[in-house]
């Protein structure tokens, strides 16, 4: 007899399927192999941070073309990891290209503007409708900037966050990242859980934790301590736990509910912004906050980040009494390469092409789903996706939580020796088209899904 749980497949050939594409994996890699153990002893983990640590092993790359990536055994890859969603314009766009070029000749750090820095934030402001912005490095810079400028405009300590959203490694958003249910409390009320080690505890308890699609929840900790919340900070879909859409009028009622109580909003578009649509969720719902954070996909594959805030929030850092600073803010080469990103790669033909491939993607995965009659369902949202492994659509992080991991990892590795480069992360991240992605890219990626499908539903397919 097998085992089958509610999610209709055989659990005896999930991990059947995970060992044998575990050792294909490896048999691919010889070279990978031989990197990962002459890094080990000098890089720890074998690898340049702990997200690139996938199991069975860490992928080592040689480059990128195009939408392709091939790695140090010289196996060939549809890119549709997109370095954590930055890769957007794909790998070598000759925009980017050009303008890296030039500017690499021409110098590349003053720690002065240059004037690419105006052309990009001028960009900006049309995308997204905020009028001042400055320039960071990483997404973590710029949610940290964003949590220590409300605290700043308010004079309060503390923030509100929600479970299961990622903002960076910096103290206050390392907070219910990715908890375990045991150590989360009650749904209505979560725990403040630390993500991760190093983290003062006084600083995880400046934080009150909420269900993401929960009003009443914000409401309930804005009322229940009174003149105590800054804000509140969110990724407006969340994009660390799968995909999670909010539904409808939450955002709007967030921005309402925080500034009735004297608190500001913060949206955290570090992997929405630019892959979603051109101004992100803030343009698509058409709720703008009073302060939004990008980096990832703005910079073209160079890392730059950026804060766009209301006229009152930028004139602190104006004036200096909130110094947001930075020895390579708004460096010359990201600059250039941010850009070309936004007025040469990032067109309305662009997002088009983005929508047409999305259709594709997620009606070609939606057949197979159906041919094989699996409870599984398809989330996108732009250039990004994510197949979702449970019938029921995902409101918030204790949704999210139900899925069984194993689809997700079987699903990477199936993927992976399918030739296909998705985040290691399984059921956590999502996939990322880009510009240069073509029909063939797609239909590599469903032919995998299919194969995943056919061991799953008859395990004794190839
Ligand atoms: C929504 C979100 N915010 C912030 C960050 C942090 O960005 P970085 O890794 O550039 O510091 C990430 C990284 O994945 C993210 O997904």
């Amino acid at each position: 007899m097998t085992a089958t749980d509610a999610r209709g497949a055989d659990t005896a050939a999930l991990d059947n399927l995970i060992a044998t594409e575990s050792e294909a994996f490896l048999r691919r890699q010889p070279k990978g192999g031989e990197h990962v153990r002459r890094a080990g002893r000098v890089l720890a983990g074998g690898a340049t941070s702990n997200w690139q640590i996938a199991e069975p092993q860490p992928v080592w790359l040689s480059h990128g073309t195009g939408s392709k990536l091939y790695d140090v055994d010289g196996n060939e890859y549809s890119d549709f990891h997109g370095g954590y969603g930055v890769s957007i314009a794909g790998h070598g766009h000759p925009a980017i290209v050009e303008a890296v070029s030039d500017r690499v000749r021409r110098g590349t750090h003053f720690a002065q503007p240059t004037p690419d820095a105006i052309v990009v934030a001028e960009n900006l402001t049309e995308r997204f409708g905020l009028p001042q912005w400055r320039f960071a490095n990483s997404g973590t810079e710029a949610t940290m900037d964003a949590v220590h400028l409300m605290r700043a405009a308010t004079g309060r300590d503390r923030i509100i966050k929600v479970e299961g959203c990622y903002h960076g490694h910096h103290d206050s958003v390392q907070v219910s990242v990715l908890p375990d249910l045991d150590e989360a409390g009650p749904a209505d009320r979560p725990a403040s859980v630390p993500a991760n080690t190093g983290i003062p505890r006084a600083i995880t308890d400046l934080v009150s934790v909420v269900g993401f699609n929960d009003l009443a929840a914000v409401e309930r900790v804005l009322v229940e301590r009174p003149g105590e919340v800054a804000g509140m900070i969110l990724e407006p879909v969340m994009m660390n736990a799968g995909i999670i859409h909010p539904e409808p009028g939450y955002l709007a009622g967030l921005r309402d509910l925080l500034h009735r109580h004297g608190a500001l909003l913060a949206y955290d578009e570090v992997k929405t912004g630019l892959t979603t649509g051109p101004g992100g969720i803030t343009a698509l719902f058409g709720v703008t906050p009073d302060l939004v954070c990008l980096a990832k996909a703005m910079g073209g594959g160079l890392s730059t980040a950026a804060i766009g805030g209301t006229s009152e929030l930028m004139d602190m850092v104006a004036d200096g009494r909130y110094e947001q600073v930075g020895t390579f803010n708004g460096n010359p080469l990201a600059m250039a390469a941010a850009r070309a990103t936004l007025t040469e790669v990032l067109t309305p033909a662009s997002y088009s092409h983005l929508e047409r491939l999305r259709q594709a993607m997620a009606s070609g995965i939606e057949n197979v789903v159906a041919e094989h009659g699996l409870p599984w369902h398809v989330v996108t949202a732009g250039a990004k996706g994510c197949i979702c492994f449970r019938a029921e659509p995902v409101r918030n992080y204790r949704d999210f939580l139900t899925i069984d991991d194993r689809y997700g990892h079987a699903h990477w590795l199936v993927q992976h020796n399918g030739g296909v480069f998705l985040p290691p992360w399984g059921k956590v991240e999502q996939w990322l088209i880009s510009v240069q992605h073509t029909d063939a890219d797609v239909d590599r990626f469903v032919t995998n899904v299919a194969r995943l499908a056919d061991r799953l539903t008859s395990p004794g397919h190839p």
